[in-house]
């Protein structure tokens, strides 16, 4: 049986590049050798306040951008994550073998309930769900950024309690990670492109030219520069960014002409941008293109009540052995 990946984004805010050259882009890769489920996960994006009225368009709106990225329903499944109750249920038995401590060492928890003065249950257990999420296909491989991995770290532990406490039944998930996996914002690129961070620190996957251009050209490139290392934060992004783009786009020569220019101090960023901005839009265009005629063509309410039907048949499967494991339920 091929290997089987899974991975989830959350539908809120907009898909940027960061999170397209840094996890989207292998996952569409991945699906020519594996099996290969992917999933929006709305459960996790209401962690913080987000309007219910538009969570589900933006689920649909996430699926479109996925299907435009050249994830393919033909080979792997997408779904919607509330589409398969499982993944609550199976978070419940999951909490009852993780440690307070180890989800209280969640740097990213630490780093969003900072921001918060109402700090909810769900942002300190959201850790749990994701191990759920995966655990319920019992993946092997989880193709995500860098800012995931410790997620990963505890869902392996996870699956080692439960397996030690119950019976063996699910695999330790291994992390997936490509060049990329840590894109940094443009306005201050000594943190992490985010969506939440606001529009001038990331570029949209499906944002117009013109404002791409706009951001590309401003990012920020002579800030950072500490003692002994040769390029600053900015410009080291930006070398990062036009590094990945060339390669898919098979282009070999352009990275090392620039950076032989950068090493003679002939470099000017004007230039370092200008060509960062031309060759990702030689990646962006075809896949706002696609966006487009997707929108208007595509049946993604089909494709994603598809994908749940066949996500939860896994999931049905696997939380019979799970229920049987723990001893809960009487199969009434
Ligand atoms: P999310 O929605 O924040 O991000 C989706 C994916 O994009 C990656 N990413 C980045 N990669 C490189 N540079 C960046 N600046 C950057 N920003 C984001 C993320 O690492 C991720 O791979 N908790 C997860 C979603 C999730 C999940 C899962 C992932 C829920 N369940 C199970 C894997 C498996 C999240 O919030 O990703």
């Amino acid at each position: 049986m091929a290997k089987r990946v899974f991975s989830g984004i959350q539908p809120t805010g907009t898909l940027h590049i960061g999170n397209y050259l840094g996890a989207i882009r292998n996952w569409v890769d991945l699906q020519r050798d594996f099996e290969c489920i992917y999933c929006v996960v709305d459960y996790h994006a209401i962690t913080i306040d987000v309007d219910p009225k538009e969570l589900k368009t933006a689920s649909r709106s996430m699926a479109l951008d996925l299907l435009a990225c050249g994830v393919d329903p033909e080979r792997s499944i997408l779904f919607v994550q509330a589409d398969v109750p499982q993944h609550t249920e199976l978070t419940w038995i999951l909490g009852c073998v993780t440690s307070y401590g180890d989800l209280a060492r969640m740097t990213q928890f630490k780093d969003k309930s900072e921001k918060q003065e109402f700090v909810t249950a769900g942002l300190f257990t959201y850790p749990i769900l994701m191990a759920a999420d995966i655990l319920l296909y019992k993946a092997q491989g989880v193709p995500v950024g860098e800012d995931q991995v410790q997620h990963l770290e505890l869902s392996r532990r996870i699956a080692r309690r439960f397996n030690s406490r119950f019976g063996e039944l699910f695999p330790e998930p291994e992390p997936i990670v490509t060049k990329g996996a840590r894109i940094m914002s443009l306005a201050d690129p000594t943190s992490k492109m985010s969506k939440s961070s606001g529009e001038a620190h990331y570029v949209g996957v499906m944002e117009p030219e013109t404002s791409i251009r706009k951001k590309v050209r401003s990012a920020v490139t002579d800030v950072g520069l500490t003692p002994g290392e040769a390029m600053s934060p900015g410009v080291a992004n930006l070398f990062q960014i036009l590094e990945i783009v060339c390669e898919l786009q098979g282009e070999a020569a352009t990275v090392p002409q620039l950076k032989a220019e950068f090493a003679d101090g002939k470099l000017l960023y004007s230039r370092l941008k200008d060509t960062t901005f031309d060759r990702l839009m030689g990646v962006l265009r075809p896949i706002q293109e696609r966006r487009a005629k997707l929108a208007a063509s595509s049946d993604v309410d089909g494709i994603l009540a598809d994908g749940a039907r066949k996500a939860a048949e896994i999931a049905r499967a696997t939380m019979c052995d799970v229920r049987k494991l723990v001893g809960v339920g009487t199969g009434a």
